[in-house]
């Protein structure tokens, strides 16, 4: 089990590429399902969640290689349609291959995905909206089995207790594709990650349109065919980057970055008194030293993502003043509040709200990894606190951060990856 050892007080400097988006590329693999002949992914980043995804597609007959961001898929076998536990418990994103699996292969069976860490995360929209379409489903022995002989287009509506769902929309608009007539589906998730997943379709043949919006139209196909693809830059990656430049008082480039998905992020980073410019191709980040003290509430796109709560709150931990973060997705993703509290953070939690009290410094210490975004937190805090940082169980920031220790070592960090026995025989004690 690997830690981060760093030395935080390096002002970052330089110039990083973003990789491709982990959140558009998870479903896009899974929706490779629902094609014939090769398809060519390009900018798929090279971290454990992608591995996770491609290792469930060869389990469900996909051929699959990579050559260094470009992954080629082909579906070689169409007999097995189990998404078993130990895969969807690992990575909730594996619910994914439900709707692609249901309209090609007529039949689907994946296990329930449980709550994480960041809350309880249920998948009852995805199921209404697969029934709606004429599904039949079932729960046995904690696996969803769906049947269809042939999915139907009709209306759907994808609104739940805490707005749209971005996987759920996702799984009705992949199975919509082969339906028979045509889907529209209200409500629907208007992430650019949704889009993205629209514009592979299309590209393979689907007849999709206003993706990105709440109104998403499809109008059934016979097939899909193979087709070559680009994925959209990961905008989450792209604002932890701004973070960390703009905590350390530096000044980064950050190059692959679509800022039109960032606006929300960039108008609360302004706020603070951070600059964001584009020049030449590339977005400069650069902040003085003096932080002021904002609100944000975290809200479905096109508002500010719950993805980039936890650093924009450490990054508010150095402002001169008090900030409120608001979280209306995950009531529960406050798991970096207590290990920010062991790096000299003064946040108080009231129900879904953190109430930020800005202070001087951050000072190092040894801290626990609890999930991909609030690792990240831990690691922008790293960079700016006295002393030493010890981060544990960083096979969290591994699932989504790709080369993250090299890209921030480039910049001018002091972070090292350790793996340390002694170390892990004392994290297994936990
Ligand atoms: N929800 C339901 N019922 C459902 C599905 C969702 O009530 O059937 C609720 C959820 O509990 C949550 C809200 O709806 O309160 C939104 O969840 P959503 O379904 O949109 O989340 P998701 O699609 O499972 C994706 C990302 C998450 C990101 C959320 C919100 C992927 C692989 N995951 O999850 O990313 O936080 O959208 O934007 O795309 C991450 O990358 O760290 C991450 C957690």
């Amino acid at each position: 089990m690997d830690r981060f050892v760093m030395n935080g007080g390096n002002r970052l400097k330089g110039d990083v590429t973003i990789s491709g988006s982990k959140n558009a590329a998870l479903p896009i693999l899974a929706a490779t399902l629902l094609s014939e002949g090769q398809t060519v992914l390009r900018n798929v980043p090279d971290i454990t969640d992608i591995a996770a995804m491609i290792e469930l597609l060869r389990g469900l007959g996909c051929e699959i290689h990579r050559e260094g961001p470009d992954v080629f898929v082909e579906v070689r076998g169409e007999t097995h349609s189990h998404a078993e536990y130990d895969r969807v418990r690992k990575m909730r994103a594996s619910v994914s291959v439900l709707g692609p699996l249901l309209a090609k292969r007529k039949q689907a069976r994946v296990s329930m995905p449980g709550g994480c860490v960041i809350g309880i995360r249920p998948v009852d929209l995805h199921i209404r909206g697969l029934a709606k379409l004429g599904a039949e489903i079932t729960l046995d022995d904690g696996d969803m089995v769906a049947t269809a002989p042939r999915l139907r287009g009709t209306e759907v509506f994808m609104g739940g207790p805490f707005g749209s769902t971005v996987l759920g929309t996702d799984t009705v608009m992949s199975a919509a594709t082969l339906a028979e007539g045509t889907t529209v589906i209200e409500c629907a998730a208007c992430e650019p990650e949704v889009e993205d997943l629209a514009n592979f379709l299309n590209k393979m043949g689907a007849k999709i349109t206003g993706a990105g919006t709440p109104r998403i139209t499809i109008q059934g196909v016979e097939k899909l065919t193979g087709c070559e693809y680009t994925v959209i830059p990961d905008r989450i990656e792209a604002g932890t980057f701004m973070v960390a430049a703009a905590i350390t008082n530096g000044e980064v480039a950050l190059r692959n970055v679509r800022l039109d998905h960032m606006v929300a992020v960039v108008d609360r980073l302004r706020a603070v008194g951070v600059n964001v410019e584009q020049k030449n191709g590339a977005v400069i980040v650069s902040s003085s030293r003096h932080l002021e003290p904002t609100d944000v509430t975290t809200l479905p796109y096109p508002g500010f993502p719950t993805d980039m709560q936890a650093q924009l709150m450490c990054l508010l931990c150095l402002a001169d003043g008090n900030s409120a973060i608001t979280e209306k997705i995950y009531p529960d993703r406050f798991m970096h509040v207590a290990e920010l509290g062991r790096m000299g953070c003064d946040i108080r939690k009231e129900g879904t709200t953190a109430i930020v009290r800005g202070v001087k410094k951050l000072i190092g210490a040894r801290v626990t990894a609890s999930d991909l975004r609030a690792s990240a937190a831990l690691v922008i805090a790293g960079l700016v606190a006295k002393g030493q940082t010890t981060i544990s169980r960083v096979y969290h920031i591994d699932r989504g951060y790709e080369n993250i220790v090299p890209k921030l070592q480039r910049l001018g960090a002091d972070i090292q990856r350790v793996n340390d026995k002694e170390k892990e025989k004392d994290n297994e004690n936990d």
